[in-house]
């Protein structure tokens, strides 16, 4: 009888113990809980004061982390509570985890179901994901004792790595072979609305509505071919560059085949530009091309992404076929 009552206090103490606690000792600030997004960028937690958690364990899509600590009193005086990691998030869904531990037991737990657009900003998740906004005044609440979360006119204007105060957090999203001229030199305000409701830095205006007030040069193009291209007529800018950064030229979203076969997947079905039966198919894409030295063969070499004087659009304002078979093959 005795025992029995004893082995019964025991398990509910231990189970005191282990419990986890209430979830705001343990907080995933981003991505949160069913919402999408573009970036990964980072996974970033908050753990709480009480208990002040000395580890987590982080589990995505069941890749489980050994518990990382956080209890050096060097961490604890520049990151807090807060812990920071570069995820491997998987396309689509991910299921996360957190685990907190303090005196060597877990204390604490989480879990969140997020969606990951891979940086494909045409993408879209499927119902019951919100998109992740950070620029809110209750979150940037969190942030606002280490970093600064009110800048000025001036300081929105410091154009360095060092001084801009958009930098501490988002340096690594230029961190790309292919820098987009404003967006290198941190004129992040010019596009982003730091007065906008209810959340910040809302893009002023978007696609070609934004980017032509810069590119007046292109505007000009657009406004002199006779041909317009599809999604360039209909000011979609964004539907092939990023306005950031990325690792293509131009600052596209992917290699530029791959984007244009998104829209014309008939062209990888036919024979291209070579015609009759038999006949080698002619290369698009990994050899160089004779016409921009240094440059590879894309759809971009034959045909002007923007527009053109041709139906087909040819390169340089060409109209006829031969012309453009001149451009690579001279002899
Ligand atoms: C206790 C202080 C503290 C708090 C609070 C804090 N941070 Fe930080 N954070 C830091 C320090 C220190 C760095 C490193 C700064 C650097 O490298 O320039 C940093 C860096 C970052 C980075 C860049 C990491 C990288 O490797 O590029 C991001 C993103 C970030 N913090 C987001 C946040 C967000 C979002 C919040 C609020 C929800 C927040 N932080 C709250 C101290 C803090
Ligand atoms: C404390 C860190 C921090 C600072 C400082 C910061 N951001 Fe962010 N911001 C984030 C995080 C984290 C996200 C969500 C992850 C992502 O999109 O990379 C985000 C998202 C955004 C978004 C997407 C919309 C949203 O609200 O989620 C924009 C736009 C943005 N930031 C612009 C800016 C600009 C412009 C500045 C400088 C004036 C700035 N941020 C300063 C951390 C910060
Ligand atoms: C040339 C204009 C332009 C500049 C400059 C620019 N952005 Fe953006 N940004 C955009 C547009 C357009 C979007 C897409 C917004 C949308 O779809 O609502 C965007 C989206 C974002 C997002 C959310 C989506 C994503 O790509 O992660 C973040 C974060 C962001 N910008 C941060 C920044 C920061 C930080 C800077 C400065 C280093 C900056 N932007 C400079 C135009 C710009
Ligand atoms: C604030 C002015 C400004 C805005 C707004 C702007 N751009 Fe730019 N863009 C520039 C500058 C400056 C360069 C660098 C020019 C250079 O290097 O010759 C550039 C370069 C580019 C390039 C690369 C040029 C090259 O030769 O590789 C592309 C592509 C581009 N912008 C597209 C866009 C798109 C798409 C938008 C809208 C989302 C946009 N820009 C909005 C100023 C702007
Ligand atoms: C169908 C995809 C597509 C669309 C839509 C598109 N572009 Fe481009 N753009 C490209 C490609 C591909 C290149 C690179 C061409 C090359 O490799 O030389 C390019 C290059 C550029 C360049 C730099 C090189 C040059 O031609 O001067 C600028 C600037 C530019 N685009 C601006 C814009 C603007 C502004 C819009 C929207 C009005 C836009 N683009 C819409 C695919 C596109
Ligand atoms: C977002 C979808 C989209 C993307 C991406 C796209 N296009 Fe197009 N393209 C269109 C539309 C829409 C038309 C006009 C409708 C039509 O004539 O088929 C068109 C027309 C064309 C034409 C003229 C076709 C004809 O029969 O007259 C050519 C050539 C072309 N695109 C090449 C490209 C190249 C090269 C790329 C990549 C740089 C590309 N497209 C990317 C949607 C797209
Ligand atoms: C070596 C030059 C060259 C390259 C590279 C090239 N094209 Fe073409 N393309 C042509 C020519 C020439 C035509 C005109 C049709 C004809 O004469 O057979 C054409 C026609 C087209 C058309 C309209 C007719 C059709 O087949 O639908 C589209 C769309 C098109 N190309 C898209 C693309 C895309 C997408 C790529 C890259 C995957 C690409 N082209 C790469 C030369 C080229
Ligand atoms: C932008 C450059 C470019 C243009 C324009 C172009 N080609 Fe090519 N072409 C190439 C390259 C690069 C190769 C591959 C050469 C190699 O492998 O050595 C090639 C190969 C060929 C081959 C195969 C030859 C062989 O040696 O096997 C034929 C046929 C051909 N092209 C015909 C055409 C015709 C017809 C046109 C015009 C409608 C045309 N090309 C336009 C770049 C171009």
């Amino acid at each position: 009888m005795k025992r029995t009552i004893l082995a019964a206090l025991l398990a509910l103490l231990a189970g005191g113990a282990l419990a986890p606690r209430p979830a705001q000792s343990l907080e995933l600030v981003y991505p949160a809980d069913k919402t999408y997004f573009l970036r990964s960028d980072f996974l970033i937690i908050k753990g709480g004061a009480a208990p002040p958690l000395e580890a987590i364990a982080v589990e995505i899509n069941g890749a489980k982390s050994e518990p990382i600590d956080i209890s050096a009193a060097d961490y604890k005086a520049a990151f807090g509570d807060f812990l920071i990691l570069q995820p491997d998030f998987d396309p689509g869904k991910n299921a996360i985890k957190l685990e907190g531990y303090a005196g060597g037991k877990q204390v604490a737990a989480a879990a969140a179901q997020v969606w990951y657009l891979d940086g494909d900003p045409t993408a879209l998740p499927p119902a019951g994901y919100a998109p992740f906004v950070m620029h809110l005044p209750q979150k940037e609440k969190l942030c606002a004792p280490c970093h600064n979360m009110s800048p000025g006119q001036a300081e929105l204007a410091a154009e360095t790595e060092g001084a801009n105060p958009c930098a501490s957090c988002h340096k690594r999203m230029l961190a790309k072979k292919y820098v987009h001229g404003p967006a290198g030199v941190y004129k992040c305000a010019y596009c982003h609305d730091p007065a906008s409701q209810p959340s910040r830095y809302r893009v002023r205006a978007h696609d070609a509505v934004l980017c032509n007030e810069c590119h007046l040069d292109k505007v000009k193009k657009f406004n002199t071919s006779k041909f317009v291209h599809g999604p360039v007529g209909a000011g979609l800018c964004s539907v092939c560059h990023d306005p950031h950064a990325s690792d293509q030229p131009a600052q596209l979203l992917a290699h530029a085949n791959a984007i244009c076969l998104g829209c014309h997947d008939q062209v990888d079905k036919a024979v291209h530009v070579v015609r009759g039966v038999g006949g080698k198919a002619h290369p698009l894409k990994d050899v160089p091309d004779p016409s921009n030295p240094g440059r590879m063969l894309t759809c971009a070499s034959c045909h002007d992404p923007h527009g053109g004087q041709g139906n087909y659009f040819f390169a340089r304002g060409l109209t006829g076929r031969f012309a453009l078979c001149q451009l690579c093959h001279v002899k």
